[in-house]
């Protein structure tokens, strides 16, 4: 017998920012965070995880993009050996279950997004590694339950376990029980929520998030005042605008937080930049379509990396959508909609239309999304 359990994961992209460390072996953050789960259709990773008897005497292997892939990493490996320990107490209670605890595993995952594009993946990742797995294993965990190990995989995979719009809160405790993602609303609530992503290469291969953040936490004073009185201020409103389904609130808030996270990477010493020239056309793009709407309509966030993601709401496409695929007709990835909404661009000035232009490699069209779904898929 072959067990197999499949199961799709999405991207997330937070609104109020997870940058540092208080414990870097649990991975548990200085801070809460607040993200908004993007649809599978566009962004996922799908991941199939197997155990047999038959393949007794063999290690744990996982294929990645159709690659063999390094298992053996103290992140990958915190979280097998979580879902492993829960599979083995259940075995311990019902003795008649199949031994599947003892068994190697063999993992094969694959995104349907170029790795390149310097998105999440890892979010997507550990979250559908942890999920798969815990279904392979039956486990009666809850989505909360399991971002307790996918926090260990990658601490933003923990809020990849639900849909919509979630919370990981950063709790107090040594031991991390209490750091862990909750659902704030799901995307019914809100979903009329979409975000056009600027895909912008960058020159060269940046500072990693897990190195950049620790940098950060050893030496910026700023970051100090960010955890402080920052972030705990951002996370009310936050919740308060989800609930409200106030964009206004909202888009101030996810700019105000991206703006606040990169001020601490430039009072990094030495200072860490993810944002670029084309990454700061993206944010004066942003305002002049606000200004030009006379109202909030379209929110920037950045992560680590130079790439925009812009939040709207479906109901102001015409601005926003608009105003990018006017400058950006040629560029790859536009959903046909896109061009019944050219007749409403926003006028952008000379030096940023040309940043734009030569900076944005492609584009992504998607929206607010559920969390991982079961497929039979593999
Ligand atoms: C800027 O989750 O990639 O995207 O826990 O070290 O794997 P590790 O870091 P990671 O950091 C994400 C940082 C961010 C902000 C966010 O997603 O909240």
């Amino acid at each position: 017998t072959i067990y197999k359990a499949s199961t799709t994961a999405p991207v997330n992209i937070a609104v109020v920012k997870y940058w540092g460390k208080r414990d870097p072996k649990l991975n548990l953050p200085t801070n809460s965070s607040l993200s908004v789960t993007l649809s599978q259709a566009d962004l996922r990773t799908l991941t199939t995880a197997t155990c047999s008897a038959s393949y007794q005497g063999q290690e744990d292997s996982l294929i990645l993009n159709g690659e063999p892939s390094d298992i053996k990493g103290a992140r990958t490996q915190a979280c097998l050996r979580e879902l492993r320990a829960k599979r083995a107490a259940l075995e311990a209670e019902n003795p008649s279950l199949p031994k599947l605890s003892t068994l190697p595993l063999r993992i094969v995952s694959e995104n349907n997004f170029p790795t390149a594009a310097g998105l999440a993946s890892s979010a997507a990742g550990f979250a559908a590694l942890v999920r798969a797995i815990a279904d392979l294993y039956e486990l009666p965990s809850s989505p909360t339950e399991l971002s307790l190990i996918a926090r260990q995989g990658s601490g933003s995979a923990c809020r990849s376990l639900f849909g919509g719009y979630v919370a990981w809160r950063a709790g107090e405790r040594d031991d991390g029980l209490d750091s862990k993602a909750v659902e704030v609303a799901p995307a019914s609530h809100w979903p009329s929520m979409r975000a056009l992503i600027l895909v912008v290469s960058a020159a060269k291969k940046g500072v990693s998030s897990t190195s950049g953040m620790q940098q950060t936490v050893a030496t910026s004073d700023l970051f100090k005042g960010r955890v402080a009185n920052v972030v705990p201020v951002h996370m009310a409103a936050m919740e308060a605008a989800i609930k409200d389904r106030d964009f206004a609130k909202f888009a101030e808030v996810t700019m105000k937080d991206s703006n606040s996270f990169h001020a601490c990477c430039a009072d990094t010493y030495p200072p860490i930049y993810y944002m670029n020239d084309v990454s700061r056309a993206a944010v004066r793009a942003v305002q002049a379509i606000n200004e030009a709407a006379g109202k909030t309509v379209a929110a920037y966030t950045f992560d680590a990396g130079p790439n925009a993601v812009i939040y709207y709401l479906e109901e102001d496409s015409a601005p926003v959508v608009g105003t990018f695929y006017n400058l950006l007709q040629s560029t790859d990835g536009w959903k046909d909609e896109a061009k019944s909404y050219s007749s409403t661009a926003t006028q952008l000035d000379e030096t940023t239309s040309t940043l734009l232009k030569e900076g944005v490699s492609r584009i992504i069209m998607t929206g607010v999304g559920e969390g991982p779904i079961k497929t039979d898929q593999h």
